[in-house]
């Protein structure tokens, strides 16, 4: 009797003593729950907000254009458009005359420098000068002396370092030729640096103006078959975020552009990204909505489709956008490369005609 009461005890005890460990599981967990769910809640109010936020200063930058600027008082009275014979620095260098800024254009090719000057001046009546200068030049101390000197007699209020490269088309690094990659690092991002370099000190001792790069949407995330190009386009975005806080109290306004693509002479190589639409504006579409935003944003697309495309790009993981970004640039690539052949077989045709003819 006594052993059966003595079993009878330790069960009870043993399932009462389940129901306490349960209980205190229960309880404890229900505490690390709630605490869970503040957590999850404030996690979510904090995206919502931040996406609320961007959505609201991207509609600001794009399409509120807020106080009146005094283009000539405050980036005036010269600007210099390093690229801008054609594509989006032409058209940048167009949007600024337009607001009374005089032009100096720097680019290789006299020719077409010397018909972006008399556009401009017919159409907008400022002073127009061009360099002829070629970036990648072999002699760079000579290259940034020579401009130096010709840009000394000039009050220069803005910057905008435009010039830029890519390969013919996008291909991995072991199929661009050597001399491709030195132009790439000369262009890309020695001509931003130096020419920043030269004119900065101005800038800051008269305690106005601003400097702007043309990065790339590349830059966002490791781009595959474009490799050298996006980072390159990369060392700009780090190159003007530092000088931003290293001359935060310079009066000096610093703004990194990055547009995505824009049918130009760059992205000639194929006919899909040639044809313009709204995610594919022209340079003059680009540039009259990029200008707009200087003063406005220190980092921006200038192109409000273009804003849309960095936020997916900007969240999707970086396995995906290298995986997409191959996948396009080998199609790319593929479509450059039927094009090449299909050229060179017109003009071989075309030259055995010629001496069939003869
Ligand atoms: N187009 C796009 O899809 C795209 C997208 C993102 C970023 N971007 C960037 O935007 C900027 C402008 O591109 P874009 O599409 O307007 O290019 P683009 O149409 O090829 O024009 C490039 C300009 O730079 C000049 N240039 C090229 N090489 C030069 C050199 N070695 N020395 C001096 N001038 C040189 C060209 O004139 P000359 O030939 O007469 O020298 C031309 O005026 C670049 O920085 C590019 O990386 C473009």
């Amino acid at each position: 009797m006594a052993s059966t009461l003595s079993l009878h005890t330790s069960i009870d005890s043993f399932h009462f003593l389940w129901r306490q460990i349960e209980n205190e599981v229960y309880n404890s967990f229900t505490g690390l729950r709630d605490k869970f769910a503040i957590l999850g809640a404030w996690y979510a109010t904090r995206k919502t907000v931040g996406i609320i936020y961007c959505f609201v200063d991207a509609v600001r930058i794009h399409f509120f254009s807020g106080m009146k600027v005094n283009w000539i008082e405050k980036y005036g009275p010269w600007a210099v458009i390093t690229g801008s014979s054609e594509g989006i620095g032409y058209s940048y260098a167009y949007e600024l005359a337009q607001r009374g800024l005089n032009v100096v254009l720097i680019s290789r090719n006299e020719r077409k420098l010397q018909k972006a000057k008399a556009q401009i001046e017919l159409d907008c009546k400022v002073q127009v000068e061009y360099i002829v200068a070629d970036f990648s030049d072999e002699n760079q101390t000579e290259l940034y002396s020579n401009i130096g000197k010709k840009l000394s007699d000039k009050e220069i209020g803005l910057l905008v370092n435009n010039v830029g490269v890519m390969y013919d088309y996008p291909d991995v690094l072991l199929n661009v030729a050597t001399q491709k990659i030195w132009q790439l690092i000369h262009v890309n991002i020695g001509a931003a640096t130096l020419m920043t370099h030269m004119l900065l000190p101005d800038l800051v001792k008269r305690k106005k103006g601003g400097v702007v790069v043309i990065s790339s949407g590349s830059s966002t995330q490791i781009t595959p078959q474009m490799t050298v190009y996006s980072a390159t386009k990369r060392y700009l975005d780090y190159f003007i975020h530092g000088l931003a806080y290293e001359y935060r109290n310079s009066g000096v306004v610093f703004q990194c552009l990055i547009p995505f693509y824009t049918a130009t002479r760059m992205t000639g190589y194929s006919e899909r990204l040639s044809n313009t639409s709204v995610m594919i504006p022209d340079a003059a579409r680009y540039a009259k909505s990029a200008v707009k935003t200087l003063g406005r944003s220190a980092c921006t697309t200038g192109y409000f489709p273009h804003t849309l495309q960095l936020w997916i790009s900007r969240a999707v993981p970086l396995w995906l956008w290298m995986w997409t970004s191959e996948k396009l640039n080998n199609s790319l690539r593929r479509e450059a490369l039927s094009r090449q052949s299909k050229k060179s077989l017109k003009f071989t045709s075309g030259e055995m005609g010629t001496s069939f003819d003869s």
